[in-house]
């Protein structure tokens, strides 16, 4: 009795305990509100009296109970904009004399173009809801879907439009989602770029009317990401609201952010509506790609380090050893031939440059291109995925072997989606690239693109990858995509059905990459676009690193290093040693200072290490141990960017802790130094103050006066002051400090 009764108590004591925790998604009936709660931040929407759905707040965390009356519309502007207008609506339809931005916009069979859509119901889901609407007369639905994350507050948002009409609708333009922020001054930043020179981060004030930033290039794009930040008045590092958002998608995209005639500001972002048209059949979805976004206090560098964790938590995929753990583990450090020898690989020339990977603690050998097909250069052989038997007369088998033998797992380049016009398969297939019949066919490194869109197409890609892996030891492909579209014509299907490309591509580009990972669930993947073209948080649901640039220069990477980290977690951001004097911009460093600029990332060896003398290779044995020592805090832990290399500056540094604040690990560069002006002193962040922490230099020296082990409160009020002799041009030092 007494034992069923407590039993019953601790039941009671429970379910008290919990119903105080905030729910992370509630919905309150009577005034029709919408709350979602997670981090430090808070999201509300409401249904208002006409049916619509209106955002009513997104910012830092607000109590459960604190109340919001039903959703108000906004007032008509004069006769000029309408209420519709002025309204944050969540997912707006274009329709009811809609100005702004759209979320979606149709045509229907009959010629109708006019979409007003409105609450239907709702139904709870993990950490959020889905909420169905529809158009007020004709039978098409959008789902939207809600789901916050309780540790980062970052809240992913899409739609599934569904079209339950008798005749097919045309899409014109789809939004993942809409995001409003209230009438403010704003600074937006983005990240902009080209080949060779991705991730400037951009900053300018919103201004009344739209700035676009997007890709038609039929994948994510090397000259804008699909990421935003826009912080309230200028930006600032460490302190001040910043709002953020990236989008999941690596086709054609495109964000819109605005500020409309009533200062109110928001940002709209999905599938690019340029020449979009996607034909949605009686019965049929079309799923749009997730946007999401967040919130910050913390200014910049708190909205990317939330970012960056949600990368690791809930985006990256995991492999067979890492499924279950919370984050994947981090890099294997690997060696790359690519700059060693390009396209003139070999099973002799690789099996050199193998045993030198092996004696410098490499723990990855990466044959990159050249080793299939006639690819003697980039004219010739891609598509023709077979071993090129001049190069490798008994197969890829004897280099894997070797590979093995000494301790490092093997990877391989190849480019899936590109033929060359001088190829087997194109001679066999020319049908098989985008292309409208009868014109030209513009040609990108002198190759084409496959349509993957196509079902013989994908299964081609899928089979020889597929192949490739069963028959051959191959834990990690480099999986490159040298070009953008052109003449994007997929003539399969009827002239009204072609722009259905955009989607269908991207789509089985995923369901490829899904495929392969899950038949070969050890293998792993890299995204590279020649360079950085094809990063996103819709690729990286399949993918465990990115190749941010091509551009290896050491001190170039602290820049485009420095705006990659606004969007994505250093984990994923390759970063490898080449050789001085630099190939691209003719700079010379010290194999020191390449060595910490690529330390700052995943860091990979892609020198002719055959060349190098042995003091080289006691430099880079030494640099290696001492990052693997460190990787994880490296690139798992929080990122702050102490000093920005940005717009010229003289030095730039950064420091990362490790999340239960034992550990910290610091860069210091030193571009220039002018006027005989020394390093400035580095305050430290993120620290325990109360704990100790013994300081250890990787590379460099402190000063005479910096204490061995001093508290958290030290480094971070007092700061770490270099020595006086870390002065020059193209000085680099790194430090750890290892709580005791
Ligand atoms: C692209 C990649 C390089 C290299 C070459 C090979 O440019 O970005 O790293 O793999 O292709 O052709």
């Amino acid at each position: 009795m007494l034992k069923t009764f407590s039993a019953a108590f601790v039941l009671l004591v429970a379910s008290l305990v919990l119903s105080a925790q905030p729910n992370a998604a509630s919905f309150d009936a009577v005034a029709k509100v919408f709350r979602l709660d997670g981090g430090g931040s808070s999201y509300r929407f409401g249904v208002n009296p006409r049916g619509e759905l209106q955002q009513l707040y997104w910012g830092g965390r607000l109590a459960v109970a604190d109340g919001f009356r039903q959703a108000e519309p906004k007032p008509e502007w004069a006769s000029f904009d309408s209420s519709y207008n002025n309204t944050p609506q969540e997912y707006a339809g274009w329709g009811a004399g809609l100005f702004t931005e759209p979320a979606l916009k149709v045509t229907f069979a009959d010629g109708n173009r006019d979409l007003v859509l409105h609450y239907e119901s709702h139904t709870a889901v993990a950490n959020g809801f889905d909420v169905v609407m529809k158009d007020i007369s004709r039978k098409i639905y959008v789902t939207l879907h809600y789901k916050m994350d309780p540790e980062s507050g970052i809240l992913a948002r899409s739609a599934t439009i569904e079209n339950r009409e008798a005749e097919p609708v045309t899409v014109e333009q789809a939004a993942a989602a809409a995001w409003a922020l209230p009438p403010d001054h704003y600074t937006l930043n983005y990240l902009t770029g080209r080949w060779a020179g991705e991730w400037t981060l951009t900053q300018e004030p919103v201004y009344p009317g739209a700035r676009v930033i997007e890709s038609r290039r039929g994948s994510t794009g090397h000259q804008a990401n699909p990421w935003f930040a826009i912080q309230a008045g200028d930006p600032n590092e460490e302190h001040g609201a910043v709002w953020f958002g990236a989008l999941g998608w690596s086709g054609s995209w495109r964000i819109t952010v605005e500020q409309d005639q009533l200062d109110q500001v928001r940002v709209t972002g999905g599938f690019n509506p340029f020449d979009f048209g996607y034909v949605l059949h009686p019965g049929e979805r079309l799923e749009t790609p997730v946007f999401y976004g967040g919130y910050s206090a913390d200014g910049l560098g708190g909205a990317s380090r939330l970012l960056q964790h949600y990368e690791l938590a809930h985006i990256l995929p995991r492999t067979a050893a890492t499924a279950g753990e919370k984050y994947p583990r981090p890099r294997p450090v690997i060696y790359n031939s690519w700059e060693a020898t390009e396209f003139n690989v070999n099973e002799a020339g690789q099996m050199v440059l193998a045993e030198k990977a092996a004696a410098l603690g490499i723990d990855r050998f990466v044959m990159d291109d050249g080793w299939f097909g006639q690819r003697k250069d980039d004219h010739a052989g891609l598509g023709d995925w077979y071993v090129n038997k001049e190069k490798f007369p008994h197969g890829l088998k004897p280099l894997i072997d070797k590979v093995h033998s000494l301790g490092m797992d093997f990877g391989l380049w190849v480019e899936p989606e590109m033929v060359n016009p001088d190829s087997d398969l194109y001679r066999k297939h020319p049908d098989w690239v985008l292309n409208f019949p009868g014109r030209p066919r513009s040609e990108g490194r002198n190759q084409l693109v496959l349509n993957l869109a196509r079902p013989d197409v994908r299964a081609y890609v899928y089979g020889f990858l597929d192949k490739l892996l069963t028959e051959n030891q191959i834990t990690f492909l480099k999986w490159d995509y040298n070009r953008n579209w052109s003449e994007p014509g997929w003539d399969q299907l009827s002239p009204a059905e072609q722009k259905r490309v955009y989607v269908a591509y991207t789509q089985n580009l995923y369901s490829i990459l899904a495929e392969l990972r899950q038949k070969h669930p050890n293998v792993e993947i890299e995204s590279c676009s020649g360079g950085g073209g094809r990063v996103d948080l819709g690729i990286l649901r399949y993918v465990d690193e990115v190749w941010p640039s091509d551009n290896t220069d050491p001190f170039d990477r602290l820049t485009i290093q420095d705006g990659f980290t606004y969007a994505y977690t250093p984990q994923i951001m390759m970063a490898w040693v080449t050789d001085s004097p630099h190939w691209l911009n003719k700079r010379t460093t010290s194999l020191e200072y390449r060595m910490l600029s690529s330390m700052q990332g995943s860091l990979g060896i892609g020198a002719n290490i055959a060349k190098w003398s042995p003091e080289e290779m006691a430099t880079a044995k030494r640099l290696i141990a001492a990052y693997h020592q460190v990787q994880p805090t490296i690139v798992q832990g929080e990122l702050y960017r102490l000093i920005s290399p940005r717009n010229g500056s003289e030095f730039s540094a950064t420091e990362s802790v490790r999340a239960d604040k034992g550990q910290a690990v610091m860069f210091a560069f030193i571009h220039s130094t002018q006027e005989g002006l020394g390093f400035p002193i580095l305050k430290l962040k993120g620290l325990d103050p109360t704990a100790q922490y013994e300081l250890s230099p990787m590379e460099g020296k402190a000063s005479v006066e910096t204490p061995a082990v001093a508290s958290g409160a030290w480094w971070m009020n007092h700061g770490l002051e270099m020595d006086a002799s870390f002065r020059g041009d193209f000085q680099a030092a790194a430090f750890r400090l290892d709580r005791k």
